[in-house]
């Protein structure tokens, strides 16, 4: 168990993801901050309420400052605003990119040791956005996007073959948009490529709703955007790291040279462990594949120039 995981951004994403942090008891405390005032307390002190109902010793608090969230082990990004109907990822961009900017200041100086997962949107930006103003290596600031696109491809492919979602193994890499890769060639039922299993047709329909998963859930939402898969998906990095498990998951990470990419944050196979990032795979890929993740890193720098900082 570590000792603390502070959470920036008590909205959806942040409130869901502390409540599931605090259910799997990954940390003695869990805290809250925001900047409006009362709702990080409140929701903190209502997450504390149900904590002798669930069974869970993980305290935690809900502030506006950072006093509290003084030396944590893992801090997760999830501040800014998210999706309305008819707005892309990107159009986030410079709105987040400020919030991301002051937070990450805000986490250098209380947790300069911690590891960082940034979810704010457009998430490999923002990642950027967070490692240049911390100032912290590679190894300590992910992005969480390839767990959750790769949680709705594996959910969209159980349901086409009516089997057990455990048994999907799959990875989808590149960047947390329209133009992420879904590696078919790395998925499989149990180790039974999916290419036996499903028509091409079936697969592309799935490759593309995969592609728009996040657009999906907005539509049905309309005032915001999806929060129990992205919750999920971080608190999986989050136990990866607090267990030491090795678990490899496709994680955002800044390439230095692997898939012939260098100066971005990709969707890429990443081993974590207690120091964050411990290993970056680098598997064969075929041509098209290729080339799918390089127009995905294309896509990726195109907004990274427009922000400032
Ligand atoms: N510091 C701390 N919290 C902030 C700051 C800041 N500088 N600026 C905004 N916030 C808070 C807001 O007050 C709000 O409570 O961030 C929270 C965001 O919550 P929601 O609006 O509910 O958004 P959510 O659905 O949680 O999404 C958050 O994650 O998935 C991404 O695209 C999504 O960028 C969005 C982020």
């Amino acid at each position: 168990m570590l000792n603390k995981i502070t959470v920036v951004g008590a909205g959806n994403v942040g409130a869901t993801t502390a409540q599931r942090l605090a259910e799997k008891e990954l940390a003695r405390q869990v805290v809250l901050v925001d900047v409006i005032e009362g709702v990080p307390q409140g929701k903190g002190l209502d997450l504390w309420e149900s904590a002798p109902i669930e069974g869970y010793d993980t305290r935690l608090i809900g502030t506006n400052e950072y006093g509290p969230s003084e030396g944590s082990d893992i801090v997760v990004i999830t501040a800014g605003i998210a999706r309305k109907p008819g707005m892309s990822r990107d159009d986030l961009l410079n709105t987040n990119a400020g919030i991301v900017k002051q937070v990450a200041e805000h986490v250098k100086n209380s947790s300069p040791n911690a590891i960082v997962i940034v979810v704010s949107n457009p998430l490999d930006v923002m990642s950027w956005v967070a490692m240049k103003m911390t100032g912290f290596p590679r190894e300590r600031v992910l992005g969480m996007a390839g767990v959750l696109d790769t949680g709705r491809y594996r959910s969209f492919l159980a349901e086409a073959l009516d089997v057990s979602v455990r048994d999907i193994q799959a990875m989808v890499l590149g960047g947390h948009g329209d133009t992420m890769v879904p590696l078919l060639s790395y998925t499989s039922v149990s180790g039974i490529p999916v290419t036996q299993l499903l028509d091409q047709a079936k697969l592309d329909a799935i490759i593309s709703r995969t592609r728009s998963g996040g657009a999906e859930i907005v539509k049905y939402l309309k005032t915001g955007s999806a929060y129990y898969a992205p919750s999920a998906a971080v608190v999986q990095m989050c136990e990866a790291i607090a267990f030491d498990q090795k678990r490899v998951l496709p994680c955002a990470a800044w390439l230095q040279g692997e898939y012939g990419q260098s100066g971005v944050f990709l969707g890429v196979p990443c081993k974590l462990g207690r120091a964050g990032l411990e290993k970056i795979f680098e598997v064969s890929l075929t041509d098209d594949e290729r080339a799918a993740l390089a127009k995905s890193a294309d896509a990726v720098r195109e907004p990274m120039s427009a922000v400032q900082l």
